[in-house]
């Protein structure tokens, strides 16, 4: 869906599926150029980089392979605690490669913060992390994120990936919900 179809519930677009892809083609050409002579294994952060992954592998011009992990918050539901629970693994073993996590997000920087840390502990050659989105102000954890698609203010955005209530995934541009959805 584009914005057009529930302008009723936007407040205001913050990126068109235009302006989004052409940052993508940017960053993804940065990534080629960074990997060049290296395969990179992209590994895809459940389930709001499902979006991402798909076109940023698409968008790279050189070979990659993909996995993916699922992850939650330990117990209350909010990440505050910064203890991550792994739900789906990945599939494949990452020694020696050259590990590239791929988000749609980093808000506060607690899921990012530990998954490089588990990550790293398996022996890669390296490990990087590309988000589509970051919040500069909301982060508390100190993660190094190697490629931003945009730094977008602290606000709560939807599309592209990025839900509320598990909606708007499937929005291909990137908002802010107007007040009537969520009160
Ligand atoms: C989002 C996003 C990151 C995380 C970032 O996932 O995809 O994984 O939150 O937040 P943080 O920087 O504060 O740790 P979410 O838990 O909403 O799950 P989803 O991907 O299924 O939407």
């Amino acid at each position: 869906m584009d914005a057009t179809d529930i302008a009723q519930d936007l407040e205001h677009v913050l990126y068109t599926a235009e302006q989004v892809d052409g940052r993508l083609k940017e960053v993804a050409a940065q990534i080629d150029a960074d990997y060049a002579g290296r395969e990179v294994l992209l590994v895809g952060v459940l389930n709001g980089a499902v979006m991402v992954m798909a076109d940023l592998s698409r968008a790279l011009k050189s070979h990659c392979t993909m996995d993916w992990m699922a992850v939650s918050s330990y117990g209350s539901g909010t990440k505050s605690s910064g203890v991550v629970r792994i739900l789906k693994d990945l599939s494949t073993d990452i020694l020696d490669k050259d590990v590239l996590i791929v988000e749609d997000i980093v808000d506060t920087g607690l899921t990012l913060s530990y998954l490089v840390q588990n990550l790293q502990s398996r022996g890669p050659a390296s490990v990087e992390i590309m988000t589509m989105f970051r919040k500069p102000e909301a982060q508390t954890s100190d993660v190094d994120v190697k490629y931003v698609g945009f730094d977008i203010p602290n606000e709560f955005v939807v599309g592209y990936g990025l839900d509320y209530a598990g909606r708007y995934r499937n929005l291909r541009d990137v908002g802010t919900l107007a007040a009537h959805v969520y009160s």
